[in-house]
């Protein structure tokens, strides 16, 4: 039996890629493998968001020349988002590489692979891409990545998603549905709806569907059995009625991502997100006056082009004043196509860097006074071995508001949910033991 080796790169919306081309190589005959070495089929699964993860996909095909060489009919294959912002060009920079696909192309590896010639599937498809009847290969046995929707249309000028995944498209809600009831079925335990920009999901579907509407049917289906998350959302969809739906629908955890991005209001008019600073605090104090338990978390850039230190400075104030419960901090990182990288004010990589080390410095501060609050609290935790990363416990699962948790206790089966007082608190999980 042939043998694949997947590398993927970026974020979640790869990760369920990756369980999808899984799926389909299965169902070829494929069997997987850890080792390069003894694989007959590698593929990248790439990201293109900054400019260090598509680097990494370069360097790693510059190290399979000379294992090409070594193994006689191995067949290398780049998919993702480097592999659809480059296409042909990949194929001419490296000439050992057999085939380029592109994030609404899966389906295209098989006959890719087939074939006899070097080939691109970059084609975008016009509704949602992946169909219903192919298969996934789930990681997991209790946590499941379910797709609503793909691309984006809101062109921040630092983003490179709407080049390569291309315009939003919504999957239609049968078949959403579908998929979670199997889930159910199947035992899953938690479900996160992902999206680019997840609550814009159906306004373009015949007939619109609303995103607050799609997830209350979610909820009668998951009843009390299923956790429901979604990601990510974008502030200026972020309704009342979104708010609400939190606050009331029992399956939707307590918890949001939400990316701000800037603490600015220039740079997030430079960014052309949407809002302004006030706007995204409006958001937060309709978030916590519906949910005062929410957790909040978010994704930061620092060092955006012309970013002042008083700006800089501003970014430190709004995470202060929101107390966020984590955050994903990234340096600007200029894309190709986007209008960001033309702007004529890029700061150093020097600037960003001790921007970025001051804005983690305060995120710990703030992530470990969050997650102090848990202390002597109880808590409903769904075990889960997968984030079993640090062993300061026997167990290890995640709360309601997707924080993680090890404790003691004695034996559990990974999906139970249970009870936990929780006794200690780090910037990046909380600990305890076992209450029942
Ligand atoms: N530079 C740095 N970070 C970026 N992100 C998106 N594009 C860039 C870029 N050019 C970050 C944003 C986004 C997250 C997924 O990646 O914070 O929310
Ligand atoms: Fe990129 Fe902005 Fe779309 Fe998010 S909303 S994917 S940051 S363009």
């Amino acid at each position: 039996m042939p043998k694949l080796k997947l590398v993927t790169f970026g974020c979640q919306a790869n990760d369920l890629d990756s369980e999808r081309i899984t799926g389909l190589l299965l169902r070829e005959g494929y069997t997987l493998t850890e080792q390069e070495e003894e694989a007959d089929l590698i593929l990248l699964n790439t990201c293109a968001v900054r400019e260090k993860a598509e680097h990494k996909v370069y360097s790693r095909l510059g190290s399979y020349q000379a294992l090409k060489r070594r193994r006689a009919g191995l067949k290398i294959g780049v998919c993702g988002c480097v592999a659809q912002q480059e296409g042909q060009a990949l194929l001419n920079r490296f000439p050992y590489l057999d085939f380029v696909v592109g994030p609404s192309q899966l389906t295209a590896i098989p006959p890719l692979l087939a074939g006899a010639t070097r080939g691109v599937a970059t084609a975008r498809a016009a509704g949602y891409s992946y169909p219903a009847t192919a298969p996934v290969q789930r990681q997991s046995g209790i946590r499941a990545w379910v797709s609503i929707m793909e691309g984006c249309d809101r062109f921040c000028t630092f983003c490179v998603v709407p080049f390569t995944r291309g315009r939003e498209r919504s999957r239609p809600p049968q078949e959403i549905i579908e998929e979670i009831r199997g889930l159910k079925r199947q035992g899953y335990r938690e479900v996160t709806l992902l999206g680019q920009t997840v609550n814009s999901y159906g306004r373009k579907l015949t007939p619109p569907v609303s995103f607050v509407k799609l997830l209350r049917h979610i909820d009668e289906l998951a009843g009390d059995y299923m956790r429901v998350r979604f990601t990510s959302p974008h502030p200026s969809d972020v309704t009342d009625e979104l708010a609400s739906a939190i606050a009331e629908l029992p399956s939707l955890c307590e918890q949001i991502h939400l990316p701000v991005q800037s603490g600015s209001d220039r740079i997030l008019h430079r960014m052309k997100r949407g809002y302004t600073r006030d706007e995204f605090l409006e958001k937060v104090a309709l978030l916590r006056a519906k949910t005062p338990d929410i957790a909040i978390t978010t994704d930061i850039i620092v060092g955006f082009p012309g970013e002042t230190k008083e700006e800089f400075r501003a970014t430190l104030d709004l995470m202060q004043e929101v107390g966020f419960d984590g955050a994903f901090i990234f340096k600007y990182s200029p894309r190709p196509h986007t209008e960001a990288e033309q702007m004529p004010d890029q700061l150093s990589e020097d600037v960003k860097g001790r921007r970025l080390e001051q804005a983690l410095t305060l995120l710990n501060r703030l992530s470990l006074e969050r997650n102090r609050a848990y202390i002597g609290r109880t808590v409903e935790v769904l075990v889960n071995r997968e984030d079993a990363k640090v062993d300061v416990g026997r167990h290890t699962g995640r709360t309601r508001q997707n924080k993680i948790v090890h404790f003691t206790g004695d034996e559990l089966a990974d999906g139970s949910v249970v009870p936990v007082a929780i006794t200690g608190a780090t910037p990046l999980y909380l600990q305890g033991a076992i209450a029942c």
